[in-house]
């Protein structure tokens, strides 16, 4: 019984680091995305000049995971970099809801050759 409650612990902790079970928050992401990412990637998550990827509809998981990359030196970029490090998990949670949570249509050419 003392073992099963220290397994119940254990799960219900690891529970806090995996980025899929906390929720994030919209409001709060696109308030730090209208700050901070809009000059390259836009509110709407697409991207404002050649070089930048679009971000809008991303996966969430991809999204938390290149951003924590970014900020932990693991991916490395000029500019991204920079940024990441002043994000908190709390951020990275939210601008990856915030972001993922844009639908997006895709539509391929209708007479590819
Ligand atoms: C100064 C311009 C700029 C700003 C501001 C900026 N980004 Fe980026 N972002 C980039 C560029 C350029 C890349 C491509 C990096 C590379 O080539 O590795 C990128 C890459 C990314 C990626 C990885 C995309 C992929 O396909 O792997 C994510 C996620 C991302 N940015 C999120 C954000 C978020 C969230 C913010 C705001 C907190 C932000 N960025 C602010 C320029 C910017």
């Amino acid at each position: 019984m003392k073992h099963l409650c220290w397994v119940i612990i254990l799960v219900a902790t690891a529970g806090l680091y995996i980025p899929s079970l906390n929720a994030g928050s919209l409001t709060a992401g696109r308030a730090k995305a209208e700050i901070v990412c809009q000059t390259c990637h836009g509110v709407d998550g697409q991207a404002t000049a050649a070089m930048i990827p679009n971000i809008s509809g991303q996966q969430k998981e991809y999204m938390i995971i290149q951003l924590r990359a970014f900020r932990s030196g693991k991916r490395k970029h000029e500019q991204m970099s920079i940024i990441a490090g002043m994000l908190s998990n709390e951020d990275i949670e939210n601008l990856s809801e915030w972001y993922s949570s844009i639908e997006v249509t895709v539509k391929t050419p209708d007479n590819p050759n």
